[in-house]
């Protein structure tokens, strides 16, 4: 049976508009910052493959519940929750997955806003010839020079706040839709443009190979987890941003055929990432595994730097990361204005700027523990440190396995069936995924994270 209800926030022109908006989610700094310095932390192709099968196996069920319950809920995730708990006869405490995603939304904004910040302060450094025939300590020297300055770091993480709360501020329609519109296939024209640039270089046999030949001698246990881990950051999952996305998504839309969409697009950019970032390394000598989290800011200007029409291709390459990091900030913010909107009856601006404003001020913690509180640590972390670690380590994870719970185990079969509009047997590989691999993948992570019982 179908709920039938409607969401005062509106709701997408048409269902290619979600798969925009959610794969804007989805595609971020963590498939074009992240995704290339872990997988070569953890060695290349081996690593590209576990994260494949973690993407198909725990994450696609997940995103699937998380769109079935926005779409079934038609409101933010604390309400969402609050009204299929009651509908499914369930505890009203459910709803508190819902909390946890806004505090999980609060979190995650506070670091990446300010790495966000880095993008834009590199579009202008760029356009400047900085790196230009730059040497490997000379790149390592821009990179502090603007992180240890917490006045440069506010003035880029204050535009950036401004540039995601003036578009959530216009709502459903205005805002989000017309962001995506354009910004997305901006960003698919940016990064095709790169690989195909890649793809002319001396290394770019050696990152294919590097990419997608497994070398399982490079394979830890802990491995596994990392690249589950990534999987859930990457689709944005576990605290209620798609969850978000998928009550503003028309009845008629297939709920696994958009989910589709998005994994394929968003690991598909994560790989182009790749094939754009490696070769270019490669050509120039430059070794992956040295990166670590600098490895886009430090490293590869080194290679930009030393290549012709370099400062352009640098330019292209921030602008790209900027666009990736804007439309999944404004996922992030869009739950936590929506709830305020339903909650307090604010305008959709006056909810967007109060939310937009304490993820702000919060953080301006992460933006001084990079340089004048570097010394102050909480749980031996860092202020910024610590906020990563709790939001994408262990609120994300939680919320995952209570979201991929309640729609497995909670929901009542009629109602899982009818918004999910599967044949019998993909329903119950669903079920099954949903079920037991998902929730058990995660229960993994989590055990990993506290007690990091595989070293
Ligand atoms: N998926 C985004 C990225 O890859 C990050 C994100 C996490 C966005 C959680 C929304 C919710 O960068």
């Amino acid at each position: 049976m179908a709920a039938n209800r409607t969401s005062i926030h509106g709701q997408w022109s048409s269902r290619w508009i979600f798969v925009l908006a959610a794969t804007g989610s989805a595609v971020g700094l963590g498939n074009i910052w992240r995704f290339p310095y872990i997988t070569a932390e953890h060695g290349g192709g081996a690593f590209v493959l576990i994260y494949l099968v973690c993407i198909i196996l725990v994450g696609l069920p997940i995103m699937m519940s998380e769109i079935m319950l926005g779409r079934r809920g038609r409101r933010s995730p604390i309400h969402a929750m609050e009204v299929l708990a009651e509908e499914e006869g369930r505890s009203r405490h459910w709803r508190l997955v819902g909390v946890l995603g806004v505090f999980a939304g609060f979190f995650i904004l506070t670091f990446y806003s300010i790495v966000a910040g880095w993008t834009l302060a590199y579009i202008l450094r760029t356009v400047s010839g900085v790196f230009n025939g730059a040497s490997a300590q000379e790149t390592q020297d821009i990179f502090n020079a603007l992180v240890s300055d917490p006045e440069r770091l506010l003035a880029w993480h204050t535009i950036f706040m401004i540039m995601t709360v003036s578009v959530v501020s216009r709502g459903v329609k205005q805002g989000l839709e017309q962001a995506v519109r354009y910004l997305m296939p901006a960003l698919f024209v940016l990064l095709l443009f790169l690989v195909g640039y890649s793809a002319t270089t001396s290394g770019f046999s050696e990152a294919v190979s590097y990419l997608f030949k497994p070398d399982f001698s490079q394979i830890g246990p802990s491995t596994v987890l990392v690249a589950l881990g990534q999987a859930f950051f990457s689709l944005s999952l576990g605290m209620g941003a798609i969850m978000t996305y998928g009550s503003y998504l028309s009845e008629r839309a297939s709920i696994p055929g958009t989910t589709a969409y998005i994994g394929v697009m968003d690991t598909g950019v994560a790989l182009l990432a790749g094939l754009a970032i490696f070769p270019i390394m490669f050509s120039f000598g430059l070794q992956p595994e040295e990166g670590g989290p600098g490895l886009i800011f430090m490293i590869l200007p080194i290679a930009f730097g030393q290549m012709s029409y370099g400062s352009i291709l640098a330019f292209i390459f921030f602008t790209l990361l900027m666009f990736a990091a804007w439309t999944s900030a404004l996922s992030i913010l869009e739950p936590i204005t929506a709830w305020l909107v339903e909650k307090t009856g604010y305008t959709r601006m006056k909810a967007a700027i109060c939310s937009g404003f304490v993820a702000w001020l919060l953080g301006l913690g992460s933006l001084l523990s990079l340089n004048l509180w570097s010394e102050v640590k909480l749980f031996g972390m860092t202020f910024f440190s610590l906020m990563e670690h709790l939001s994408v380590n262990i609120m994300l994870p939680v919320g995952g396995l209570l979201i991929s719970v309640f729609a497995a185990w909670c929901m009542s079969r009629s109602s899982s069936f009818a918004e999910l509009k599967l044949s019998n047997n993909a329903y119950l590989a669903w079920k099954v995924a949903a079920m037991f691999i998902a929730p058990a993948g995660v229960i993994l992570i989590l055990l990993q994270e506290v007690f990091g019982f595989l070293g």
